[in-house]
């Protein structure tokens, strides 16, 4: 069980006409990411995600609830929206078979189907709900405030279609909350009507929440091996209790991502993982990293690294022709999965047909991993940086040590940018307008502010 990272590609030693980052740069940081460090695990109270790993009594109640639910549902429905839904589609990509909505009972092993719905367009709500049995159906309703509007939405909806469905007293037994312990609406909606709760604790925030029930309970359900997720979590927790740089691999990868943005204007930040699977995780990074970095600085100036996601083999036809030519503002971040090598013996037909005939003998597994490493190469020849996190297999405990290491890169790229990562001051103002419209009690100032804008311009206006 092994997590590395190769970040020769990003170095000046490597890439050709002195780009790359120089080992001056490097050892200057190293003192730097020490004060970083420190001022990140002195945090450990207020930074809820650094203990999540280790919280039983935590993982205790998902499982309580997983398994007195056990083979009373075919389905399970979550409504989310933001970290409460990207971790939950993360883990079931990665950790469930490919179509796993798709298997019968049998081959789900008695496991549910999981959907979730991430968003408010109606056209996907009405056919998930068209589509389900909800006499079957369990319906997790996860947001850490309890009250984001999306979220409630759905609720209100979904509630609403599960009381028709099976009556207004049942439908308390088809629903469980994740959200705060204490506050929020959810949970007096609760309180007052004894439905099943798990907590969101207190000091951990919606991005950063994957490993508390958010994710742990529909993982759960599914049958992930949630032990082992919060195993590979734990390690790497662990061995970034070192503040030398040299030994601290997600302190290595946020200083790296920094450096390249700030000296080398590298402010576009590419995770393309070589993996099928991990095309989710990709996205649940691209919000981690985005709304936590991208903010105003105290002293006004705005910061932070653009994520992007893609996907190898898929992108090297669309994304990568950019990625080797266009601006020089990007580094690319390989996830390598090194242990498919033996897995898809491509058939060794047509031998006589140079375009075919190398191909036999070979597996696919091979070819995908050949691909990655040729396209770091082809990048580092062109003077693009780039970097490899390798892990062995994607399993559960590969994939908690994955997602605790771009937390905690995270977290540490946060103090290297001078911003608070663990707020989103930025999302504020449009939600306010969108209350102001929807005629929320409370919101007369951002009433005020909206109309105080400037109207479509029909000279503008085609
Ligand atoms: O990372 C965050 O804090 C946000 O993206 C939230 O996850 C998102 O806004 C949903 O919030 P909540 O879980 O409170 O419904």
């Amino acid at each position: 069980m092994t997590l590395s990272l190769d970040f020769t590609n990003m170095m000046a030693g490597a890439l050709p006409h002195g780009a790359g980052i120089t080992e001056e740069q490097l050892g200057a940081s190293a003192a730097r990411f020490r004060d970083v460090h420190t001022a990140v695990h002195a945090r450990v109270a207020d930074l809820g995600f650094l203990t999540l790993a280790n919280n039983e009594v935590l993982l205790q109640q998902s499982l309580a609830v997983a398994e007195a639910v056990q083979g009373r549902f075919d389905d399970v429905l979550l409504l989310g929206i933001g970290g409460s839904a990207l971790g939950p589609i993360a883990l079931r990509t990665a950790l469930c078979p490919p179509q796993w909505n798709a298997l019968t009972a049998e081959q789900r092993g008695g496991r549910p189907r999981l959907h979730v719905l991430d968003n408010v367009d109606p056209a996907t709500i009405s056919a998930t709900l068209a589509r389900l049995h909800l006499a079957r159906t369990l319906v997790l309703v996860v947001s850490k405030s309890g009250g984001t509007v999306e979220t409630m939405a759905q609720y209100l909806i979904v509630r609403e279609a599960l009381a028709q469905a099976v009556g207004d007293g049942a439908a308390k037994q088809h629903l469980v909350f994740v959200t705060d312990p204490e506050v929020g609406a959810l949970r007096r909606i609760a309180r007052a009507e004894g439905i099943t709760t798990v907590d969101i604790p207190s000091n951990v925030g919606g991005r950063f929440s994957v490993l508390s029930p958010v994710g742990i309970l529909p993982a759960a359900l599914l049958g992930i091996d949630v032990r082992a997720l919060l195993a590979g979590a734990a390690h790497v927790t662990v061995s970034a209790g070192t503040s030398d740089l040299a030994g601290n691999l997600p302190g290595t990868f946020a200083v790296l991502q920094w450096l390249a943005d700030r000296d080398h204007g590298r402010r576009v930040q590419v995770l393309m993982p070589y993996a099928d699977p991990l095309r989710d995780l990709a996205l649940w990074f691209v919000q981690l990293w985005a709304e936590s970095l991208g903010k105003l600085r105290p002293d006004g100036q705005a910061v932070g690294p653009t994520p992007l996601p893609a996907v190898g083999a898929t992108d090297q036809h669309s994304q990568v022709q950019l990625f080797m030519e266009g601006p020089l503002d990007k580094t690319v971040t390989f996830i390598a999965v090194r242990g498919r090598i033996s897995e898809g013996r491509i058939p060794a037909r047509h031998g006589d047909i140079p375009e075919l005939g190398y191909l036999g003998g070979h597996t696919l597994g091979e070819l995908i991993d050949i691909e990655q490493r040729a396209t770091a190469g082809a990048l580092a020849a062109r003077g693009r940086f780039n970097a490899t996190l390798a892990i062995d297999a994607i399993d559960a405990w590969h994939l908690g040590a994955l997602m605790q290491t771009f937390a905690l890169a995270t977290a540490y790229a946060g103090d290297l940018y001078g911003v608070n990562a663990f707020d989103q001051p930025g999302v504020e103002l449009g939600k306010q307008f969108a209350y102001a419209l929807l005629g929320r009690a409370g919101s007369e100032s951002a009433r005020a502010e909206w109309d105080a804008l400037p109207r479509p311009d029909p000279r503008y206006c085609l």
